[in-house]
């Protein structure tokens, strides 16, 4: 195994934890079946030493193996489910010739799940799938409880991808996470809306599960209260809070400008930042966000495709006297910066629409998309990336202004 090129250990997430694994090669056999490359192996002591790294909070969860030499070493296997525990890490435990005291114990020790080792057919992968469900089957405690008595006037920053797949999507998201982690402690509060109603990715980039009660808030906002929105919330990370796409495919009209008025106001009354992603398609209601907005982001790539849809969307704007000041053009997978034809074709092209580039996200290769697939922000899947720098430090800019405007006030 370890002649393998080691995988990127910040795309971990599950370990196995054991005396040796090798001891246990069904279970390889079907870690690599449910998880591809995307999980490692450590000892019990590694274990407890890499609950402490920042890179386990990745860690969905572990999977425990112990026979019976290992029962004599009981109170450390209860310390490693303990501590698992404590860092939000789910433990599949899998025992071979264990006595049924010491698993009784481990179990009420937190265990989540336990299979029995050799690995009768599909249970290692039935149980990843009923931990990862249980993650996200609490609605109730995973929504967050909002103050009525909340009064705060949240900034809205909005993402709107020019043409289909010009990184919107992972800027709202990485956007959204860098605000929330801006500060150590105190940091602001963030709230991400998906109004991408009918392809919205979200939901995928962050792992979280679709809901029904997404559509009947947006079906009812007249009757909508601050208990019933922010049970249509869910909690990414402890860190923000994310109102994912509805579970159908919903005509984009099925919301009117009165609809998203009164959800952005409600977002902004408990939020600091509020972050939407908007469908490429202008709507019915693309008006009120704009009108909302404090920055409108457009992402447009280096092609012709994207640069005539700016040409039609600034034309579309202006015709209805709508505030084109608020957008600012973001060039994603833009040329780098000794690319000097690349840069200049980039000038020619901001030059022949009228417009200002504000932005340049660099590309930043397959580690985004894997990220993404992974249900991770950049920070945490590939924390050095070019993009994920870039993204990091537009965020920061926004932050410092925005508390300067506060504090001035
Ligand atoms: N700068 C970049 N470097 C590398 N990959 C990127 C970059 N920007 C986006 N991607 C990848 O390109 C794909 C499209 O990105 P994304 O979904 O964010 O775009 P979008 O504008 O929201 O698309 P859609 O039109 O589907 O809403 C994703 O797989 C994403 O991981
Ligand atoms: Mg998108």
């Amino acid at each position: 195994m370890s002649t393998m090129p080691q995988p990127d250990t910040s795309l971990i997430v599950a370990c196995t934890v054991s005396r040796d694994v090798q001891n246990f090669d069904l279970l390889i056999e079907d870690m690599e079946l449910a998880l591809g490359e995307s999980w490692g192996d450590l000892g019990f002591a590694e274990a407890l030493a890499f609950f402490g790294q920042p890179e386990a909070q990745a860690l969905e969860f572990i999977a425990l193996a112990i026979d019976e030499t290992d029962e004599e070493n009981l109170p450390l296997m209860g310390e490693i489910i303990t501590q698992a525990k404590a860092g939000g890490i789910k433990v599949i435990l899998i025992a071979e010739d264990v006595t049924p005291a010491s698993l009784h114990a481990l179990l009420r020790q937190g265990a989540d799940e336990f299979v029995p080792y050799p690995l009768p057919e599909n249970e290692l992968g039935e149980a990843i799938e009923r931990v990862r469900l249980q993650e996200q089957a609490l609605p109730a405690a995973a929504a967050p409880s909002l103050q009525s008595s909340n009064q705060k006037e949240g900034a809205v920053i909005v993402v709107h991808g020019l043409a289909g797949g010009t990184g919107a999507t992972t800027l709202g998201v990485n956007l959204a996470w860098e605000l929330a982690t801006a500060e150590k402690a105190n940091g602001p509060s963030v709230c991400m809306l998906d109004l991408d109603l009918q392809y919205g990715a979200v939901a995928t980039f962050l792992d979280l599960p679709r809901r029904e009660v997404v559509y009947d808030m947006l079906s009812d906002t007249e009757g909508m209260d601050d208990e019933i929105f922010g049970q249509s919330l869910l909690t990414f990370q402890d860190k923000m809070q994310v109102l994912t796409a509805p579970m159908e495919m919903l005509p984009l009209d099925i919301i009117t400008a009165e609809d998203v008025n009164r959800v952005l106001d409600m977002a902004r009354r408990h939020f600091d930042y509020v972050i939407i992603d908007m469908p490429s398609t202008l709507v019915s209601w693309s008006e009120a966000i704009l009108t909302a907005a404090h920055v409108y982001f457009a992402t447009v790539e280096l092609d012709m495709r994207c640069a005539q849809n700016t040409l039609r969307f600034k034309r579309a704007l202006q015709a209805e006297e709508l505030p084109v000041e608020k957008l600012r053009y973001v060039m994603n997978r833009a040329p780098k910066f000794t690319d000097l034809s690349g840069k200049a074709r980039v000038k020619r092209m901001a030059e022949s629409l009228g417009i200002s580039i504000d932005v340049q996200m660099p590309d930043g290769g397959k580690p985004i998309t894997q990220g993404a697939d992974h249900g991770l922000p950049l920070a945490q899947s590939a924390p050095k990336n070019p993009l994920r720098r870039e993204i990091a430090k537009l965020a920061a800019s926004i932050h410092e202004l925005n508390t300067k405007d506060v504090k001035a006030a």
